[in-house]
C-alpha cells in the first residue's frame, strides 16, 4: 500500500510500504478515505519531536471505512463495512484514566512507555503515527491503517454527513473546543486566541458555541492574510501580530484589564517579531539548547487578565526557557492544558454539526492525491496558495 513517510527533517516521501493488517485479536484495518495535515505534522517534519525514524509511517486525522475486524472485536460496536472517524490519541477505555475520560492520558495504549517515562515521568497514550514517543504506531496518511482496540477507538459516523463534515472530529475540532470548554467561559469574557491555523479556527468557533462574549484573534496578517480572513467571517476582532503591539492592544480593548480567557493555538514554532526572546528563541532553538519557541505562550501569560485562564491546545515537546512563571504565580492564573480527549466529545460535537451549528469542512481549502503529499506539506508549511487545511485522498 502507499503511505506518507517521515525521511529525515524537512523530507517526507510516498513510499510502498507493508500492507496495514490485524496483529492483535482486537485489531481493525480500516480503508482510509480522506486524512489531513496537521500542524503537529510540521513539527514532526521540522525535527521538533525527537524519537522519528526514517520510513515512519506518520499521520493522526484519518477516517475510512472498516475493512477488517479481528477475531475478539465487539461486533456490537462496530461492523465491517461502517464508516469511521479515527481519533488521534488510543484509549483502552478501561484504565484509570480513561474511566475518567482523559484518554490521552490513557495508561494502557503506548507500547513503548520507556521513552516517555524518561521525558514527561509517566507515559501517555498511544498516538497514531507520532513518533516512538508515544507507541511508534504506524499513521494514517496511508490507503489502510491498522487502529488497535477498535471497538473502543473506532467512532462511527452517520452516513449523510461528507467526509469533510466528519474527519475534523479526529483532532481539530475537539481540539478546539476542549481548549475552550476547559475555561469556563461566561457571557461577558473577552478570549483571545493566538494562531488563526486550523486549531485557532475551531478554537474561536467553539468560544462561540460556549457562549464568549467577544472573540479576538492574533495571527500573522502579512503571512497569513487568509487565515486573518476566515477568522474575521467567523466573528473575531483580529489583531496583527506584526504591526500592532499585542499586548497593549489587548489591554486597550478590555478596558485595560487583559482577556478574561487566553488561548495559545500556536505551539512549540511561535514566531515573534517584537520580542527579544524571539530572537533568543530562535538562536537556542537552533543550536539545541532549547527544544521549543514559546513565544505566543509567554505573550498569552503576560496579557492574561488577573485572575484569568491561560488554556495551552498547542503542542510543547520538552523543556521552554525564560518560562514567565512570575507573572502566572502572582496574577493567580490558572493554566489549562493537554493533548486532546477526542473520545469524550464526539458525541456533543456530532450534536452541533447536526443541529447546524457549524460545518466543520468550512476548514478545508485544499483536497489533494496522497500520492502528492510532499507537496501538501511544503504548502501547508509555508502557507502558501492560501492553504489553511488540506486533506489527502488516498485513492488518487
Ligand atoms: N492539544 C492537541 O491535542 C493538539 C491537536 C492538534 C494540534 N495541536 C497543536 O495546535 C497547534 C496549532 O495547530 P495548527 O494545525 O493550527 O497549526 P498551524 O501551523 O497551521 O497554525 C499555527 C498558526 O500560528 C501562527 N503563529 C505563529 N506564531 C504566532 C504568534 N507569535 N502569535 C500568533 N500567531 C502565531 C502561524 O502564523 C499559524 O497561522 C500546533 O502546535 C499543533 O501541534 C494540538
Ligand atoms: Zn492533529
Ligand atoms: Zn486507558
Amino acid at each position: 500500500m502507499k503511505a506518507v513517510v517521515w525521511c529525515a527533517p524537512y523530507k517526507v516521501a510516498v513510499e510502498e510500504v507493508p500492507d496495514a493488517k490485524i496483529i492483535n485479536r482486537r485489531d481493525a484495518v480500516v480503508r482510509v478515505t480522506s486524512t489531513a495535515i496537521c500542524g503537529s505534522d510540521l513539527h514532526l517534519v521540522d525535527g521538533f519531536i525527537p524519537f522519528m525514524k526514517a520510513g515512519d509511517v506518520i499521520g493522526h486525522e484519518p477516517m475510512g471505512i472498516v475493512e477488517e475486524l479481528g477475531p475478539g472485536v465487539d461486533q456490537s460496536k462496530v461492523k465491517v463495512g461502517d464508516r469511521v472517524v479515527v481519533p488521534f490519541p488510543l484509549g483502552c477505555g478501561e484504565c484509570f484514566f480513561c474511566r475518567r475520560q482523559l484518554w490521552s492520558c490513557c495508561d494502557n495504549t503506548n507500547p513503548k512507555p520507556r521513552l516517555a517515562e524518561e521525558l514527561f515521568g509517566q507515559s501517555t497514550a498511544g498516538i497514531l503515527g507520532y513518533s516512538h514517543l508515544t507507541g511508534g504506531f504506524a499513521g494514517g496518511q496511508a490507503q489502510f491503517l491498522r487502529v488497535p482496540l477498535a471497538d473502543v477507538n473506532l467512532q462511527k459516523m452517520p452516513e449523510d454527513l461528507t467526509d469533510h463534515q466528519a474527519l475534523f472530529l479526529s483532532d481539530i475540532f475537539p481540539t478546539g473546543y476542549m481548549a475552550a470548554e476547559a475555561c469556563d467561559i461566561q457571557p461577558d469574557d473577552t478570549v483571545a486566541v493566538w494562531g488563526c491555523g486550523p486549531v485557532g479556527q475551531f478554537t474561536i468557533r467553539s468560544a462561540q458555541l460556549l457562549g464568549a462574549g467577544r472573540v479576538v484573534a492574533i495571527d500573522d496578517e502579512q503571512r497569513v492574510p487568509e487565515r486573518m480572513e476566515m477568522a474575521r467571517r467567523a466573528g473575531a476582532l483580529v489583531i496583527d501580530m506584526h504591526d500592532q503591539y499585542v499586548h497593549d492592544r489587548l489591554l486597550d480593548i478590555t478596558g485595560g484589564l487583559g482577556p478574561d480567557v487566553c488561548i495559545d493555538a500556536v505551539g512549540m514554532e511561535a514566531h515573534g517579531y517584537t520580542a527579544l526572546t524571539a530572537a533568543y528563541d530562535k538562536i537556542k532553538t537552533n543550536l539545541f539548547m532549547e527544544t521549543e519557541r514559546p513565544h505566543a505562550l509567554r505573550q498569552a501569560i503576560e496579557c492574561c487578565r488577573k485572575g484569568g485562564t491561560v488554556s495551552i491546545p498547542g503542542v510543547y515537546g520538552g523543556f521552554s526557557d525564560k518560562f514567565p512563571l512570575g507573572a502566572l504565580m502572582n496574577k493567580g492564573l490558572t493554566i489549562k492544558t493537554g493533548q486532546t480527549h477526542v473520545h469524550r466529545y464526539i458525541g456533543e460535537l456530532l450534536g452541533h454539526i447536526r443541529a447546524g451549528r457549524i460545518d466543520p469542512s468550512f476548514v478545508v481549502t485544499h483536497r489533494m492525491p496522497l500520492t502528492q503529499a510532499p507537496q501538501a506539506y511544503e504548502m501547508f508549511r509555508e502557507k502558501q496558495d492560501g492553504c489553511i487545511k488540506v486533506v489527502l485522498d488516498p485513492a488518487r
